[in-house]
């Protein structure tokens, strides 16, 4: 297994350059349709397209890591012809999109329980994550059928199975391997769009001292001008991670 990435908590990222993760709970697919008075799930693939434009400006922008929150293992309790729009939604654009995304130098990865996926769509998971695994360029990571509380529990799962003589002690950093995002460091910048303002399940252990930046956008209409607005609010933060201000600027006692 890789080395896992340091916890960010314990060094200071500099927030006057772009952020190196940028995790999104894109929302607001529904009520963007049902304000143009068109089925929700017009909004779901109306939504594909700005998933696109954040790909690119992500990339043009030099941001490392991109974090797409597309289905939580809650939104299974949407009605039945939903969920199955959606499945059909992902298959579609792994179909159509990864081709270009294997051109465009990006690393894909699929987080999330994919044991609930039929056999096509997990041979399609499989295959980009596989044709894509040496690119060197957007580490872009899609979070399906997953949960926060999930990974952690399956982590535990994993680092117990690992070392089933200590079944107590474990220490925080020996957890983060088994994360589903063990490879990446955590998110700089977290987006919620569509309004609402919650985490709803998302990376639990990773957003631990992320910056948080929500915006009513709904997610169909977020583009590359509303992600530079978030990451301009995100340069204008303090991170401290539990120190003073005047340690930070080397004023004070230190
Ligand atoms: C987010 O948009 C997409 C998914 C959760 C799959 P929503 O479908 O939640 O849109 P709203 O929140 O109902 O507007
Ligand atoms: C969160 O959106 C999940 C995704 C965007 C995939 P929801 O719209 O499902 O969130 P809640 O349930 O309203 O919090
Ligand atoms: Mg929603």
């Amino acid at each position: 297994m890789a080395l896992p990435f340091f916890s960010s908590t314990s060094n200071i990222p500099d927030t006057s350059a772009v952020p190196r993760h940028i995790a999104i709970i894109m929302d607001g697919n529904g009520r963007w349709a049902k304000q143009r008075f068109m089925p929700r799930v017009m909004g779901h693939q109306r939504g594909v397209e700005s998933v696109r434009e954040v790909i690119k400006a992500c990339t043009d922008m030099g941001v490392e890591y991109l974090t797409l929150f597309a289905f939580s293992s809650e939104n299974w309790r949407r009605p039945a012809d939903e969920v199955s729009f959606l499945m059909k939604l992902f298959l579609m654009v792994l179909e159509k999109e990864v081709s270009r995304m294997h051109q465009n130098n990006i690393r894909l990865r699929i987080i999330g329980d994919k044991s609930r996926f039929d056999d096509n769509l997990n041979r399609h998971i499989a295959d980009a994550e596989q044709l894509t695994a040496n690119n060197s360029g957007l580490k872009l990571t899609v979070a399906a059928n997953y949960g926060g509380r999930w990974d952690i529990m399956q982590a535990m799962h994993a680092l117990s199975l690992a070392h089933p003589e200590r079944a107590t002690a474990f220490g925080e950093e020996e957890l983060t391997p088994y994360l589903s995002m063990h490879y990446a460091p955590e998110p700089d910048l977290f987006i919620r769009t569509g309004g609402e303002q919650r985490i709803s399940n998302f990376l639990l252990w990773q957003l631990a001292y992320t910056e948080l930046y929500f915006t009513d956008i709904l997610w169909p209409a977020f583009g590359r001008a509303a992600l530079e607005a978030a990451i301009q609010s995100y340069q204008h933060r303090e991170r401290r991670f539990g120190r003073t201000s005047e340690q930070l600027k080397g004023t004070g006692d230190a």
